[in-house]
């Protein structure tokens, strides 16, 4: 049987819970506080006979112990056990709080029974899961590559993250490794062996968006000669990954917030209510908290898939993976086009970290693969990168030596440019090589730090954030 801790300090709130929950077959113990709550979950630890609970419900005001300080102690040291969260209506943020310090969901009060009842089971199935399943190593997150605090950071929180059921929002440039995160979460969850199912909301013309998700009955419009399930059944038990969702159309995030807070939908001119187990994970290179402001995208959505955001940075935030990812791509690509590249020469690596990389990822790869393609010796060199990426760089490097209407300019003027294009370099590296300290980078480049910092300021350095052109 299944055993549900609630605690309340209310004690009609306790009566009528614990009755509904009985009712539906739940071994219901009652306590009327945190502390109450950690006592009883303490004493089931050291004991042989006691059978653990499944499944804790908790108020958020109670006195003694109040439910946030609770779930934190839970977190920590009932790290299985799933934790719904008993909120008064309105305090959407509190409950966000609570999802992000890991409880498992929230019940808004007033409550719907039936919502209610949905909610404890999600919770007990998934601590049925928990046990049954072995834990899954981290080795998914090694589909991403790169040394970077910043890439390392992002694999911490997919390893953290990949096995509980919150939803994750993924945000990023266009080519940053948005699906690939995606996949890893996937990956690295006991969904693992389950359908992935993507569906591109950016991609599908509005007006079919709400059958493919969530299919359609024979009959429902013209066209729809058979039925079909949509990609949140094919998903049951598996992950969905909703991509670039900052472009739904407001009318299908009105209806997936109520899929999302009921648990329930149906098909598209059906009247069978289904109702699904689907790990959610979307992805936007949009900025959703302008589209609120600008009124294309719903607050409550955000609200409710933004529960463990993951930002991914851009590749020229993070040049140091980039010999890393270059790398894994010229063996990626000597293996499909059957060359045998074995270096990439410093020269060509130069470039390849001062090129700004507005397509990020992607774009390294597309320029990595023709390279191979196109490269007849065994290393890369300077000389092998696309004309046009070389052009890009030189352009934004080469001095001018004539003026707008076409005239020659000052040697002086030339000169004095180019100086300040390689101070500018020298400083740069400088500064990386001594992690944005700029006493260590003046002694590093043997010049005053007074005069460092006045460098730095005509050309338009910061101090604060090491490396980045004002
Ligand atoms: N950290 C990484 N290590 C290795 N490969 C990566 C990494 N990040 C991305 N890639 C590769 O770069 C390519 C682009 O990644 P992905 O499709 O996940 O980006 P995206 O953010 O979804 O892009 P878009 O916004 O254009 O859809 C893929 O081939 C992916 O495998
Ligand atoms: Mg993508």
């Amino acid at each position: 049987m299944t055993r549900v801790l609630l605690a309340d300090d209310d004690a009609s709130v306790r009566k009528v819970l614990a009755a509904s929950l009985r009712r539906e077959g739940y071994d219901v113990t009652a306590a009327q506080d945190g502390q109450e709550a950690l006592e009883l979950l303490r004493a089931t630890v050291g004991d042989e006979e006691a059978e653990p609970f499944d499944v804790l419900i908790s108020d958020v005001r109670m006195p003694r112990l109040d439910g946030m300080s609770l779930l934190e102690q839970v977190a920590r040291d009932f790290a299985d056990l799933p934790v719904v969260m008993l909120t008064a209506h309105g305090t959407v943020d509190l409950a966000v709080t609570a999802l992000k310090q890991g409880a498992f969901d929230f019940v808004s009060k007033p409550y719907d029974r039936d919502e209610f009842m949905r909610t404890i089971k999600k919770a007990a199935r998934q601590h049925e899961k928990d046990d049954d399943e072995p834990k899954r190593g981290d080795k998914s997150a090694r589909l991403l590559l790169g040394e970077s605090e910043a890439m390392q950071k992002v694999v911490a929180m997919i390893d953290k993250v990949a096995d509980s059921p919150s939803t994750v929002l993924v945000t990023g440039e266009s080519g940053t490794g948005k699906e690939l995160v995606a996949v890893a979460l996937h990956e690295g969850s006991a969904r693992k062996d389950k359908p992935f199912i993507r569906i591109n909301c950016g991609a599908i013309p509005a007006t079919l968006i709400e059958a493919e998700l969530f299919g359609y009955e024979k009959g429902a419009f013209t066209g729809a000669a058979t039925q079909k399930p949509g990609r949140f059944e094919l998903a049951d038990e598996g992950t969905l990954f909703l991509d670039e969702i900052g472009d739904l159309p407001l009318d299908m995030q009105v209806r997936l917030l109520r899929v999302l807070q009921e648990g329930t939908f149906e098909r598209v001119g059906g009247i069978k209510t289904m109702s699904v187990d689907v790990r959610l994970i979307a992805a936007t290179n949009k900025d959703l908290e302008a589209e609120i402001e600008a009124g294309r995208f719903r607050d409550d959505l955000f609200y409710r898939l933004n529960v463990v955001p993951i930002a991914l940075p851009p590749l020229r935030d993070r040049p140091g993976d980039i010999r890393t990812l270059t790398e894994h791509f010229v063996d990626k690509y000597n293996q499909r086009l059957g060359k045998n590249i074995e270096a990439v020469d410093d020269d060509a690596l130069k470039v390849l970290t001062t090129y700004p990389w507005p397509g990020n990822i992607r774009e390294l790869e597309n320029i990595i693969e023709r390279t191979v393609l196109f490269s007849d010796g065994d290393r890369i060199t300077r000389a092998s990168l696309p004309p046009e990426l070389l052009a890009k760089i030189d352009r934004a490097r080469a001095p001018t030596t004539k003026d707008d209407a076409g005239a020659p300019r000052p040697m002086k003027e030339i000169v004095k440019e180019a100086t300040a294009e390689l101070e500018r370099d020298l400083i740069q590296a400088a500064l990386k090589e001594t992690g944005g300290n700029v006493t260590h980078a003046a002694r590093y480049l043997k010049i005053s730090r007074k005069s460092l910092q006045l460098k730095m300021r005509d050309l338009g350095l910061r101090e604060d954030r090491p490396g980045q052109p004002d």
